[in-house]
């Protein structure tokens, strides 16, 4: 797969920027940690040795995860700042941490028990959503998860004043049409007013 624009502009200036722009002051980890909270909950039955997000930027879910799971944690990331912070501030181990995105991961198949994105999938282009969602479910072995934003019917929305930058739909059908062979073990709304996040919706699929 060529590159898409989306992937260079996040590897570029505008991923950096963000990425400087970043806190993971503790206020902001206990938000986290409060997403994770029903997730992790819905998995403690069977809970997963190993965790990748992909599309970790400065790893506030794998900080948070830290606190709540005793799994191996994994980074996939295009931007090589935040590659660099995930390192340095000692989130994961260098050698969990891998250059890549969504669509083209160095990992083997069934190498990680959960793997999800969080806020990632809105930023790739319709084009190459089904790519990525392959990728990402030939990688994870037992569950996916993924929190993003929801609408109805895909559509695009303006991102920081830039066009074809965000594309929102209901990513929870997008999973369960593409492959027959997930279950919903839960899904649920994370409220803006109530909870310091953008309004999210998460889904934790079975494989
Ligand atoms: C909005 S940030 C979300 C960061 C983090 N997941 C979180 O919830 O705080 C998007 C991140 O995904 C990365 N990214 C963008 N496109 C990607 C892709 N196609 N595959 C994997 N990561 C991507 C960006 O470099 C950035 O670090």
């Amino acid at each position: 797969m060529t590159e898409s624009d989306q992937l260079r502009f996040w590897r570029a200036q505008f991923g950096n920027e963000y990425t400087r722009r970043g806190t993971h002051a503790a206020a902001h980890l206990r938000e986290r940690a409060a997403l994770w909270a029903p997730i992790i909950a819905a998995l403690a039955g069977a809970p997963p040795t190993s965790i990748l997000e992909v599309g970790a930027n400065i790893g506030n879910n794998l900080r948070a995860l830290r606190q709540l799971t005793d799994a191996e944690l994994f980074a996939v990331e295009p931007n090589a700042m935040a590659r660099d912070l995930l390192i340095t501030d000692q989130v994961i181990p260098a050698a969990n941490v891998h250059d890549g995105h969504a669509a083209a991961m160095d990992l083997p198949d069934a190498a990680i028990d959960l793997v999800f994105t969080s806020g990632v999938l809105i930023h790739v282009h319709p084009d190459d959503l089904a790519e990525s969602c392959r990728e990402i479910h030939r990688v994870a072995s037992r569950y996916i998860a993924c929190i993003e934003y929801f609408a109805d019917q895909p559509r695009e929305v303006p991102y920081r004043g830039h066009a074809e930058r965000l594309f929102t739909r209901d990513f929870g059908s997008f999973w369960l049409d593409l492959f027959p062979d997930l279950e919903t073990v839960d899904y649920g709304f994370i409220w803006k007013r109530l909870t310091g996040h953008d309004n999210l919706t998460w889904w934790l699929f079975r494989k």
